[in-house]
């Protein structure tokens, strides 16, 4: 099958979902995602979405708080164009439908999270993303220029490559007329062709163990575009979150959001002693690298699996009040968090680096845009600030958006795309090949490529990861494509951008800490 559409959206999280429905009243719009369409990282999203709504708040002590947690690596013209604009964002997701908490005066309801100096972080309960998801599905749903495919696998964009052309140093030349998508019902591989495509595939948790996102962060767009030639950068710099529950029996860690820490709980060692002053004056609520690598050495000095979070001394109606969420999750596992500790442990969960774009949300690779997760936008240098990342995705989905609709209509459909190529392939019947070799990355990734690393960890994960690579290629040449495959390959391609650009990093800043380079005094 070969479909043509004007503007081809791949991913149905906040930036997607937003994305197409602001190019929706200029062209047709495609929305690809290969899950069903509610579930993307967004709705997992519990603390809110940070932006300046009121004094004494202003836009100046936000972009300080964010230069500040990106310790010298955010590019600052694009921080204070994200968060001045952040205020026109809210409002625009107000008016499609979306709800935020308000206090009794009927003010909007504003938490704070590690790294904000002030309370800026507008939520609905502790469910924010749900109720972004509800908003904009239903808001898409209802318009008549979109098309959406739930459960197509995008393979691969398509670029000059598949016609045959060699790529050459300059890369600059590169363009993208749209995607191979599989279609795991029918085992094909279709073409979509496409004048503007939006990469908006999400972050890449799952290639550590223990993670915060759901089974679709494995990293497809940031792949994609670095086979394909686009410039990906900063992937050093995953964020682990400082507190997940711990629950050795889940697969996906479910998280404790940050706002309960600014709601007043605290971090405590087993001995029931709070130890965060120690590493930071801002004690719990130190930045997320800070707070993180304060509790992997907790840990590692007290020998046991996890931390604690204390909120026995937070007013019980009020906590159930606005962390519902979490009371139901703990008590579910016979945890009563109004009378004892959680019990909680760093978990991957947030990747800065992604593909390269500028400030209307263009990678490197022409007609090919990248919002949310996937993309570096320069917003989060070394560290992103929590509820930073809502908002930088809603604020370049709308660049892009712009745009797109600006230029879409100086670009045709190419007629060269081959259509996909899959003769003298053959089904694997071994799933354990790549479940396996899955697991096997996972236990590279997080056992030296983790919170803390070195250079000997980075090289002995680099000669692991490499064989993986040769094996997993090989099947993948000979196989008819399954989504497990295909997530495996991009996990591995991922897996080795962090681990390559974490080697040629130096020194110690902000996520990327390494043994050999330790910070300065
Ligand atoms: P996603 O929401 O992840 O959507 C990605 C989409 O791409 C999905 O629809 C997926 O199916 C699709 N996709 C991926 N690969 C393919 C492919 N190959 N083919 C087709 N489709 C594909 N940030 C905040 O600012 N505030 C918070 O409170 C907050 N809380 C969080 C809580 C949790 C538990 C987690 C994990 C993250 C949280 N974050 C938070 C981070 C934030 O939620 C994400 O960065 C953001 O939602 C990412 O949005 P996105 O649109 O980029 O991608
Ligand atoms: C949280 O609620 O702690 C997560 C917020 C974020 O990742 O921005």
């Amino acid at each position: 099958m070969v479909k043509k559409t004007d503007f081809l959206v791949v991913g149905s999280g906040i930036a997607g979902l937003y994305y197409a429905l602001k190019v929706a009243d200029y062209g047709k719009v495609t929305v690809l995602t290969k899950a069903p369409l509610l579930e993307n990282t967004t709705k997992y999203a519990q603390g809110g979405i940070a932006a300046v709504v009121r004094s004494p708040d202003s836009i100046e002590k936000h972009v300080a708080d964010t230069l500040q947690c990106g310790k010298g690596l955010c590019d600052e013209k694009i921080v204070r164009m994200v968060i001045s604009e952040g205020p026109g964002r809210i409002n625009d997701l107000i008016d499609i439908g979306i709800r935020f908490d308000r206090d009794v005066s009927g003010n909007y309801d504003l938490g704070r999270e590690g790294g904000h100096s002030e309370n800026r972080v507008l939520h609905y309960k502790d469910s924010t993303g749900q109720e972004i998801i509800r908003a904009l599905t239903q808001a898409l749903q209802d318009h008549p220029n979109i098309e959406i495919f739930e459960k197509q696998f995008v393979v691969e964009i398509i670029t000059q490559h598949h016609f045959g052309q060699k790529v050459t140093k300059d890369t600059t030349g590169i363009e993208c007329f749209g995607a191979y998508v599989l279609d795991p019902v029918s085992g094909q591989v279709n073409t979509f062709l496409s004048k503007i495509t939006l990469m908006a595939t999400g972050g890449a948790g799952m290639a550590y163990q223990i993670t915060t996102n759901p089974a679709i962060a494995t990293g497809d767009g940031i792949a994609m575009v670095y086979r394909a030639k686009g410039v990906v950068e900063n992937m050093e710099f995953v964020q682990f979150h400082p507190t997940s529950l711990y629950n050795p029996l889940e697969a996906a860690s479910f998280l404790i959001t940050e706002a309960l820490r600014g709601f007043g709980a605290v971090l405590k060692n087993s001995k029931e002693q709070e130890f965060m002053e120690k590493y930071d004056k801002r004690g719990s609520l130190a930045p997320r690298d800070i707070a993180a690598r304060a509790i992997d050495n907790e840990m590692k000095l007290s020998g046991e699996d996890h931390v604690y979070l204390d909120c026995r001394h937070i007013n019980i109606v009020s906590l159930k009040r606005s962390f519902p969420g979490i009371y139901r999750k703990c008590r579910s596992i016979g945890i009563d968090i109004t009378k004892e500790m959680i019990p909680v442990v760093p978990a991957a969960h947030y990747m800065c680096g992604g593909i390269k774009t500028d400030e209307y949300g263009r990678s490197t690779i022409k007609r090919l845009y990248a919002a949310g997760e996937c993309a570096s936008t320069g917003m989060h240098g070394t560290n992103r600030m929590a509820s930073n990342s809502l908002l930088e995705a809603a604020v370049f989905a709308n660049r892009a958006a712009k745009y797109s609709a600006k230029t879409f209509e100086n670009y045709n459909y190419s007629e060269e795309v081959p259509l996909w190529d899959a003769e003298g392939t053959v089904l694997n019947e071994e799933m354990v090949l790549i479940t396996q070799s899955l697991k096997e990355v996972q236990g590279i990734m997080s056992n030296y490529v983790g919170i803390v690393r070195s250079n000997l960890r980075l090289e002995r994960a680099l000669k692991r990861l490499n064989l993986l690579y040769q094996e997993t290629e090989e099947l993948y040449i000979k196989s008819i494509l399954t989504p497990k495959l295909c997530e495996l390959r991009n996990i591995i391609n991922v897996a080795y951008l962090i681990i390559k650009m974490a080697m040629n990093r130096k020194e110690s800043r902000g996520l990327h800490y390494s043994l050999d380079y330790p910070e300065k005094k």
